[in-house]
């Protein structure tokens, strides 16, 4: 059973946090741990709702990472809410939100960083220099905080699940990586905080790249596809759209990212992409 409404109390020390977590583990209690950066939709609490059925006590953890953003992206606008997020955790049942301030996180300047480059250069990483080292660094750093726990990641962010696997992989991290399923709008728009940035008129267009990624799935039920005829319909598709600019789309294996370039491939393949609208930068998936 997860702690009541009630109980969730929020703290910011990693110690602390430790602390709270040993002591459930130690009354053989299974720690549920999502970490988000803020301002929690409806995606980040299905990513709870896992975590609920997954574990007794849930913690999120509440942190925009300076690492993982880029000289000229968001991080100083990144949008924020944090009377409004903790109210959300309170009513879905978490148990302890973990809110460290950026003195907290990194009580000194970081010295060691974690990396994956084998599947964090393609796809995202390669419009996003260093974003996914910042995001191991501080996932690696989080889940020594938290210690053994079952982490529940969303598949809306395909190429950080997957890294994030590998790494707990590679270096025996004792946690289980759950992912839940991406969370749509009404009119298929995965939900992102970054949404919050659209205009109206850009949140319209930007419909065209889940309509997009739906064409791709269908045309999939009729056959094998190649990269080239899923780029073809995708750029098409997106082409008619003029508020949104494709950055890329790319089949690749789900397990490795590695690129797909001909219709033999019978395992499980994702089709990923990334577009700006306007100055946000949304991304999108499908699973075939
Ligand atoms: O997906 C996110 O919100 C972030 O990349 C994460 C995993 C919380 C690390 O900062």
């Amino acid at each position: 059973m997860s702690a009541s409404a009630a109980d969730m109390v929020t703290i910011g020390e990693p110690g602390d946090v430790r602390r709270w977590c040993d002591v459930r583990r130690s009354d053989g209690r299974r720690i549920g741990f999502v970490p988000t950066m803020g301002y929690l939709h409806q995606g980040h609490l299905s990513l709870v709702e896992l975590a609920r059925q997954a574990a007794d006590d849930v913690i999120v953890s509440i942190f925009v990472n300076p690492l993982q953003f880029g000289p000229s992206e968001d991080l100083g606008r990144y949008p924020r809410d944090f009377a409004r997020d903790s109210a959300r955790c309170r009513s879905a049942g978490v148990g302890l939100l973990f809110a460290p301030t950026v003195a907290q996180m990194y009580p000194r300047p970081i010295a060691t960083t974690v990396e994956v480059p084998a599947l964090g250069e393609g796809l995202c990483g390669r419009d996003r220099p260093g974003h996914f080292a910042g995001v191991c660094t501080v996932v690696a750093r989080l889940f020594n905080i938290v210690g053994p726990c079952v982490a529940v990641f969303g598949q809306k962010d395909y190429q950080q699940l997957a890294i994030v696997r590998r790494m707990v992989l590679d270096l025996a991290f004792p946690v289980d990586v759950l992912a839940g399923p991406i969370v749509r709008e009404a009119d298929g728009l995965a939900m992102s905080s970054r949404n919050a940035y659209l205009t109206a008129e850009q949140r319209r267009a930007a419909t065209v790249l889940s309509r997009a990624l739906e064409r791709v799935q269908q045309q999939a039920r009729e056959g094998p596809l190649t990269s080239e005829t899923v780029q073809g319909l995708v750029a098409e598709l997106v082409a008619t759209e003029p508020l949104v600019r494709l950055q890329y789309v790319q089949m690749v294996d789900a397990a490795t990212l590695a690129p797909l370039d001909n219709s033999t491939f019978d395992g499980e393949a994702v089709v990923a992409l990334a577009a700006w609208v306007g100055d946000t930068r949304l991304i999108d998936n499908v699973l075939l």
